[in-house]
């Protein structure tokens, strides 16, 4: 039966999937790199510097320093993107979400890629519906490796076979199918082919569609 969930966060409940590629667009620009929405669908769950080496590739005359730099600015603009999210920002559907798995005593984590994750959790007002909020900067490997969704299971001390796991990215697919979890994604029909279920969206979510669900 199914224990606990492992909610990613951009995409999934909110719509900063937008605000992150809108700032990673305007690094692009600036750089004169060309860059758009497919290519962005590589950049989705993956972390800061990951995405930022995905974006220059090759290019010389990016060392670490200047690196650290562009990853700094690229996080201004986003933060400015969601400065005046609130809980109107969540994804509709998404707290109901939250709130029936909750309701129905299954352990509610979020496995987020993004160091703002907690900031983002505070303003839409949903901190207090986790159990556990794994931080990314104590895991050795982002997505797609599993390290994330591990490191979620075993804080909630549920066997990761038992763990449903929700997402919007192929990098977040495959690190859930990594950690021997089942996999939901989140995203319009022909997307994500690997999950092993695709709902448009958090509103179509539905507890008892689940095996084993409560
Ligand atoms: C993921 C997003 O959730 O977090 C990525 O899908 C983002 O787009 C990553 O790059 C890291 O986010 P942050 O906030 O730490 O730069
Ligand atoms: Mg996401």
């Amino acid at each position: 039966p199914l224990g606990g969930v492992a909610f990613d966060l951009d995409g999934v409940l909110t719509d900063t999937a937008r605000a992150h590629f809108r700032a990673w667009k305007r690094l692009a620009d600036s750089l004169g790199i060309p860059f758009d929405e497919a290519a962005n669908e590589a950049l989705k769950g993956v972390d800061r510097m990951g995405s930022l080496a995905l974006i220059l590739g090759d290019r010389p005359g990016f060392d670490a320093e200047r690196r650290g730099a562009l990853a700094a600015g690229k996080n201004r603009w986003y933060l400015e993107e969601i400065d005046s999210f609130g809980p109107s920002d969540l994804f509709p559907g998404a707290r109901e979400a939250l709130e029936s798995c909750r309701a129905a005593g299954l352990a509610v984590t979020l496995a987020s890629a993004s160091r703002n994750a907690p900031l983002l959790l505070r303003k839409l007002g949903i901190e207090a519906m986790f159990d556990i909020v794994v931080d990314p900067a104590a895991v050795a490997n982002g997505k797609p490796a599993p390290d994330i969704f591990l490191a979620a299971a075993a804080a909630v001390g549920v066997a990761p076979p038992a763990m449903l796991g929700i997402e919007d990215s192929a990098a977040g697919v495959t690190a859930i199918h990594a950690a021997d979890m089942a996999a939901l994604g989140i995203g319009p029909p022909g997307s994500l082919p690997d999950a092993d279920r695709l709902i448009p969206s958090i509103a179509d979510f539905r507890l008892a569609d689940y095996a084993g669900a409560a």
